[in-house]
Parts: C-alpha cells; structure tokens; sequence
C-alpha cells in the first residue's frame, strides 16, 4: 500500500523523487522518507518524517539538491507505528545501504532473529528492516553487487514485496524487485524511473516498462536491465503510457476526488469508444479468444473484487442475468480465497479491480484459476497484476484515479460490466462476428436486436446524462451542509438501487467517518427502521418510472416518513412521491443503466460530507488506495 519512487539521471533527484511521492501519497501517507546518493563513496542523504509529505519537505536542506539519483517512500503502516524511525528507508549497519519497501515479509521475525544473532542492532520495529540488514551483508559477501545482492535476498523472503535499494559505493546504480507488489519502469532519455505507479512519472515519460513476478531490475541514467531471480536476464515488456499527465493533476479543483467526479462523463465516453456499433452490436476484440468458450462452455459467473469494485460487480450481476441469461454471483474476493468453493471449467471468474493490485483479489484470482476456472479481469490499470495473469483483460479506461475513495473507476466499472453482458449475449446468439461461434447458438436467453440496439444507444447517451446530474452539485452540496451533525445516514434502493445504496453508505463512511448503512428496501421491516429516528437523513434511490418495484420503493419511504425520516429521493421523477423532503432528478434512462446516473449525486454527498465535517477528502484517515496487502 506504500508509494515507491526510484530516480537516476542527471536532474536533481530531490525534485523528481518528492513530485513523485506527492503523486503517490494516495497509496499511504503516514510517514515518508528518502534516500540520495552524493557521489561514489560519500554517505548517503537520508531523511524521514513521521506524517504527511510536507513534514519530510520541510526536514529537507540544500545538501539534498546536489544529488542526481536517489529512492523515496510514502508509508502507510502495517509492521511498527508511524514514526519517524519506521519511516522508510531502512539502513545497513554501515549506513551505506538504504532500502525502500511495499508489502509485508511474513518471515521477518526468523530473518530478524538470525540478524540479532549475528550482531545487528534494529531500530524500528518494521518487517523491512531486517531486509536492509540481509542485503547490507549479501552485497560485502558478493564484493559489492547490489543486484546480486537483491537476488540472493528475495529468495530468502516470504511475503509480498516492492523493493527499491541503493548503495553509496554504486551512486548511479538503484536495483529493485518485486514480488506480488507493483513496480514499473519508466524509461527517459538519460534518466529512467522506478515506481509503484506510472502515475510518479508520467509528466517526464511516457515509456514504460512491466515487471513480471520474482524478477530484479538494474537501471542507472543509460541502461534498464531485467533478470530472474538467478540472474538471468529477462525481456521486459515495453509499453507506451496513455494517460494524460494533466490527469493526475488536481487541475484547479479543490481536490482530486471531486476532478474524478466531474471526469466522470469522459471517463464512460473513453470506456466506451469504439465498442458499441449502431447495431448495437458490441467489439470487444481483447475478448475474441475466449468468444468460443464464452458462447458454450461457460454456464456459470463468478465475480470477485474488493470495496468499491465489489458494488460494481453487484451491479453488473443484473445486466449479466438479464441480457445474457447466464447465472451469476459475486462475491468479496476476501471470503471467497478461504473457502472451498465448488468451481469448474464451465465457471468464468470476473475479478475487477481499479489498480489490479488488489491483495485479496490477486489471491481469488489465483485460487480460482488453480481450481480449474477461466479468468477475465475488468481493470483500469495497463499491465498491472491481475490481468496480466487472467486469461483475458476488458480495460475501463478510466484515467488515474487519485483520490482513495473511488469515483470515476467505479462507473467505468459498471460500463465494462455491461459491455460485457451484451457481448455475451450476443457470442450466446453465435452473432459476435466470429465465425467458429456462429454454430454455438444456445438455450440462454437473450436479448432481441432490437432491444440490445436501445441499449447501445442508451449507453452511448450516458455521458451527457452523467453530464446533466453533475449540473445539480451545488444545490446537492447546499443540502448536504444541513446533515452534517447527523448521527447516522441510510440509504435505501431495491433492485440495481440496492447496490448503489450499499456503495453510497461506504463512501459516507470512508469519507465523512460517520455511521451510514445501506438497505434493500424490501428488509426495511426486517430490521433497519428500527433505526429510524426523528430527522434521521434517509436516501432513497427510486426505480425509474414504469418499474415495477417503483411502488414498494414509494411505500417504504412512506414508511420510513412515518417514523420521523428526512427522506432525500434520487429519481427520474419525484412528483408522483408526496414524502420527499428533497428531490434529485436524475435523467431518465434504462432500469439497469441508472446506477450509472444515482451514484453520481451520491458521491457528491459523501463528498461534501467529509468537507464540512473538516476530514480530508483525498486522503481519509486510515485507508489507503491500493491494498496491496491482506
Ligand atoms: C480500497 C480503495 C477502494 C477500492 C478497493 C478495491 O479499499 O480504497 O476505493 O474500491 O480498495 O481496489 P481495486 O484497486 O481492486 O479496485
């Protein structure tokens, strides 16, 4: 979860580590730290700060200018508090060494034992330190190979790790490794980069690089060089970074999260460009492989994912049921990977993850590939983990995502899922333009031409409805300001609303640290309204108009009206729903769309939640972006 940053070039480090850090600090920020070379065999420039970035800014003095290659680190703790001594990095005996670190070495207590043993002395409590110590020794044994050095280390270690080290005796020189942690190379014109996101580096390059499991990496100013653990080199996989550097800038809004909410339109536009045809018909080429397996030997939907992907996929079942006749389940990564589940050749698993470097959803994906399933990722980050190790990848395209509490990754989420609900019942009806399926046609039912044409046409128009609700976000802030001594918020929604209902009670919580829940409306009586107080703020996500469940949305509001709830309805219309006490007009649009078009005001809610109530928006307590540890 921590944020990585290596720089070797002939710029000052300082700048271009720091600016990393800064783009980075989504991934934790609890302490954060550095360290320079400054010419071969002078001490290295080291500082950390407990705390936010600006605490290390300002411990940092001119001698930190004059280097030009250097590695940084912003924390978010698992092993040892937030200190400035757990701060990374961490040092070799000699001071010579410094080591950066995501993830957790789950041996490090016999490794640290044996280093006490030996005579090394600690000085944090972090799993990390025992990795400086191991690589301090490893690179005097081997006369000075710091790529060896990493070698001969990672295979002693357990767990999961991104590893960034330097040595004073080989200034130009940083090594790194990986394994089940990110880190990706950005390769300049006499400058390269290591990062845990290109995110660190974009605005300098646009070439990167991935990194495969267990693999070491050697750059300095001129050179990238990749090997295995035994130190054979290795091809890396160039790939050119099409993200904006503009996008993972705040861009004159007040924070990042409320950039990505007003990004949303574009980010559905980009998601769904050149993939659905006036036919309706929809091109998903990167899933041409599986077209076949898609239309006959899968009988059954698995999707795992983790927060906020998670609603995604909950949203996502209802369009995969209704339009390609295929059972579906979803599921938290987290609980799945320690059962027993009973999965075949005949289950895709859909595993949707933002970063693709979900913990818990790498570990489910993994389980259910090693029990014989097919995998497909939905994942907004290029050559991340979890698509590179599924069978097929259908890419969000998003843009970076900064603010921790997901926004626009969620709606390309829910596109992505819906694409791929028309593309299967299209391969079911043997019509996805591939002749081998055109034989496959099969029993599930699906949609008509005609109807899966509406719904190509009603998705292509979602982004100027989007576009539309996001023109009521300063009456919606205004009404917001008024709960924000509310003790507690619910959130009400049937059907596809009850997942939007469960994403808009998470993002009041990660946010606004209140205690907010989300109810289908049909267990209101089953226990929630015994929360209702008087003013109690109530949220109720009303099914569009001609739903059949729009009535009993309508009952429950009165219900919840009558125990002295302050209802606030999102809906297409309102006028035909007298217990509002304030309405949000959403556009009209297809049943299973309006997620899409309902969460957006949510999001707004949370947000301005959290602003009022003091918290920091982009950066709440105790969470970070990518949980890339259990
Ligand atoms: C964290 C983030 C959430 C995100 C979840 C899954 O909890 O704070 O915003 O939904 O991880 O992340 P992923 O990258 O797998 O989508």
């Amino acid at each position: 979860m921590c944020g990585i940053v290596g720089y070797t070039g002939d710029k000052k480090a300082i700048d271009i580590v720091v600016d990393g850090l800064r783009r980075l600090e989504y991934r934790g920020y609890d302490s954060a730290g550095v360290a320079l070379t400054n010419g071969e065999g002078k001490p290295l420039l080291v500082e950390k700060r407990a705390g936010k970035l600006g605490n290390l800014e300002s411990a940092l003095d001119s001698r930190f200018g004059s280097s030009h290659s250097g590695i940084g680190h912003t924390r978010w703790a698992t092993h040892g508090g937030p200190t400035d001594s757990n701060a990374h990095p961490h040092l070799s005996d000699d001071g010579k060494l410094a080591v950066i670190h995501n993830g957790i070495i789950e041996n490090y207590v016999e490794l640290k034992k044996e280093l006490l043993a030996k005579g090394h002395a600690f000085s944090s409590e972090t799993d990390t330190e025992s990795v400086a110590h191991l690589l301090g020794d490893a690179f005097k044994e081997n006369g000075g190979d710091l790529a060896e050095a990493m070698r001969m280390v990672c295979k002693r270690l357990r767990g999961s790790f991104t590893l960034l080290a330097v040595h004073s005796d080989d200034p130009k020189r940083i090594v790194g490794a990986r394994r089940n942690s990110p880190l990706v190379v950005g390769v300049g014109k006499g400058e390269n980069f290591l990062a845990s996101d290109v995110a660190a580096f974009i605005s300098s390059t646009k070439s990167a690089m991935e990194l495969g499991q267990d693999q070491v990496v050697i750059v300095t100013p001129s050179d990238v060089t990749v090997t295995d653990l035994d130190g054979k080199k290795v091809e890396a996989k160039s790939y050119e970074i099409t993200w904006d550097a503009a996008a993972a800038e705040r861009g004159g809004f007040q924070h990042f999260m409320l950039k990505e909410i007003f990004e949303q339109p574009k980010a559905i536009a980009d998601t769904l460009l050149g993939r659905i045809e006036e036919s309706g018909k929809v091109s998903l080429p990167e899933l041409e492989s599986m077209a076949d397996a898609l239309a006959t030997d899968v009988d059954r939907i698995l999707i795992l994912a983790c927060g906020t992907a998670f609603h995604a996929g909950l949203i996502g079942k209802y369009a995969i049921e209704a339009w390609a006749g295929i059972a579906c389940d979803v599921e938290l990564a987290s609980e799945f990977r320690y059962r027993r589940p009973v999965l075949d050749p005949r289950t895709l698993v859909v595993t949707i993850s933002q970063s693709g470097e979900t913990m818990d959803t790498l570990m489910a994906l993994r389980h259910a590939k090693s029990l014989g399933a097919k995998a497909l990722s939905i994942c907004n980050t290029h050559g991340s983990t979890i698509p590179r190790e599924s069978d097929a990848v259908i890419y969000t395209h998003g843009g970076p995502e900064i603010a921790v509490a997901s926004t626009k990754a969620l709606l390309t989420q829910v596109i992505a899922l819906h694409l791929f609900a028309l593309y299967l019942g299209q391969v079911s009806q043997g019509t996805s333009g591939k002749p081998s399926s055109a034989s496959s046609k099969n029993s599930r039912s699906t949609l008509s031409a005609s109807e899966a044409k509406k719904i190509g046409s009603e998705l292509l128009g979602l982004p100027s409805k989007v576009e539309q609700v996001l023109e009521t976000v300063e009456a919606l802030r205004e009404m917001t300001r008024g709960f924000k001594d509310a003790t507690s918020v619910l959130f009400l929604g049937r059907h596809v609303g009850f997942p939007s209902a469960l994403e808009g009670a998470l993002k009041l919580k990660e946010l606004a640290y209140m205690h907010a829940e989300g109810f289908a409306g049909g267990e209101l009586k089953h226990g929630p309204i015994a929360l209702i107080e008087n003013g109690t703020p109530v949220i109720a996500i009303m099914p569009p108009l001609g739903s059949e469940i729009r009535e009993k949305m309508a009952s429950n509001i009165q219900e919840v009206k009558a125990r002295g709830a302050h209802v606030i309805v999102i809906a297409d219309t309102a006028t035909d729903i007298p217990a509002t006490d304030f309405a949000i007009r959403v556009p009209a649009t297809d049943e299973l769309l309006q997620p899409i078009l309902s969460i957006v005001p949510l999001q707004v809610f949370a947000y301005e939640m959290a602003l009022v109530r003091g918290n920091d928006v982009d950066q709440p307590r105790n969470l970070a972006k990518s949980v890339t540890v259990e």
